[in-house]
């Protein structure tokens, strides 16, 4: 081997060392910023599912939907009328949590963040927007974890077959392993 074969070896593979080095930092810096900050679950990592099958989880829940959220979605998860259009301050009226409405486009961990945290907060941690105006409030200081798991998986326990099984699916396209 020529002396210069070993030192152009040598070179290519710093190059390559130092392109990953550069890959790696800077998909590290682009990455978005952590979601959790100061919060007592890590929004980040946990991943949130539902348990629409389980009878003592979704009784739980619809004494948590009566008390906490048929107030605006409704005694029978039907909304507010004309939710789909926005209000003039902003934000837009409660929508169905039945299959007309959207929350089954939503995988389980999105649900549970939106019910937590509220959405103005919501959109803050997680999306990074501070202009979401919404009336829909959190209720991390009044429901507990599981009883926000609860209602949501009452409410998935209500929707078709169908709706059920695209729910599945949303879920498994964020999370293989759903
Ligand atoms: C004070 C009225 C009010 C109460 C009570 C309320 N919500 Fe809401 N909720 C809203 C409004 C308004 C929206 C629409 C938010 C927006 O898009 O601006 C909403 C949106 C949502 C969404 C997002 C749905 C989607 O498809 O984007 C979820 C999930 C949700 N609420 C769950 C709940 C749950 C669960 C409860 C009870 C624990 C509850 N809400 C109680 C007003 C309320």
């Amino acid at each position: 081997m020529k002396p210069g074969m070993k030192f152009k070896i040598c070179s290519g593979s710093a190059l390559l060392i130092t392109g990953l080095v550069f890959v790696l930092v800077y998909g590290i810096s682009q990455a978005p910023a952590p979601l959790a900050q100061d919060m007592d679950m890590d929004m980040a990592k946990d991943i949130i599912v539902l348990k629409p099958e389980d009878l003592r989880v979704v009784a739980l829940g619809a004494r948590v939907y009566t008390e906490a959220c048929a107030s605006c979605h409704g005694a029978n998860l039907e909304g507010e009328d004309n939710w789909r259009e926005p209000l003039t301050g902003g934000g837009f009226r409660a929508p169905p949590h039945d299959e007309t409405g959207h929350t089954w486009h939503h995988p389980d961990t999105q649900l549970f963040q939106i019910t937590k945290l509220g959405r103005v907060k919501y959109s803050e941690v997680v999306m990074n927007r501070t202009d979401i105006k919404s009336d829909m409030l959190g209720f991390e200081d009044t429901l507990s974890d599981a009883e926000i798991i609860a209602v949501l998986s009452y409410i998935k326990s209500t929707w078709p077959p169908h709706i059920k099984v695209q729910h599945d699916l949303v879920n498994r396209n964020v999370h293989p392993d759903h």
